[in-house]
């Protein structure tokens, strides 16, 4: 039986387009991608306050925080990253609805399901960044002291170590977290947005 039974849709009358107008820019989902310690929050809140400084409407998921709150419930099973995953895209759809230029950073390490999340967007609204860098200097950097438990043992299913990771096939950015610094990833990622006229 359908879940949505006895459900009806209920529509605004302030339309997507109304707040873009507002606003003065397009919204969009900006979703990171890559492994734990690869720069993802780093460079997510960089891009943000970058936005936010030049008058967009923007917000910012992150793995860490909303961990906290709407998934805390979650672990890191297949199934419960599934879960997790899939919350942030129907969040992240409202958050676009809303008129906002959205950054989620989660590691998202199943394509399968960053693939369900582009598709409750239309083609333009998604843009997957995929944020490279290899698991040696991910594991050197180790700035919560997670991969040296991973290692252990003492996390199971951590990511790159005892649990898979799936690099995406067609990011629409891809950013070297190794060869850049966080300034000029976040220059490559607004020159992309002013390249394709969403801001
Ligand atoms: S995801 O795989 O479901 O997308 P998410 O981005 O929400 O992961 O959370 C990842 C963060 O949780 C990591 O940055 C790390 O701080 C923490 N974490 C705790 N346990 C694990 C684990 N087993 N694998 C990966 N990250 C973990």
């Amino acid at each position: 039986m359908s879940e949505t039974k006895h459900i009806t849709w209920h529509e605004s009358e302030v339309t997507k387009a109304q707040r873009q107008t507002r606003n003065g820019h397009q919204s969009v989902l900006i979703w990171f991608t890559g492994l734990s310690g690869s720069g993802k929050s780093t460079v997510s809140v960089a891009l943000e306050k970058a936005l936010f400084e030049d008058g967009k409407q923007t917000y910012r998921l992150d793995g860490d925080n909303v961990r906290h709150g709407l998934n805390k419930n979650l672990g890191f099973s297949p199934e419960d990253r599934q879960e997790n995953i899939r919350r942030i895209g129907e969040v992240g759809k409202l958050m676009v609805d809303s008129g906002a230029i959205t950054v989620t950073a989660f590691i998202s390490p199943y394509k399968q399901d960053r693939d369900n999340v582009r598709q409750l967007f239309e083609e333009q609204e998604f843009i997957e960044v995929y944020t490279e860098c290899s698991i040696e200097t991910c594991e050197q950097r180790d700035p919560k002291g997670l991969y040296k438990k991973a290692r252990t043992g003492e996390i199971p299913e951590f990511t790159g170590i005892s649990a898979p990771y799936e690099p995406p096939e067609e990011p629409e950015i891809i950013i070297n977290t190794e060869d850049n610094s966080v300034e000029s990833s976040v220059n490559q990622i607004l020159s992309y947005l002013k390249e394709h006229r969403y801001i």
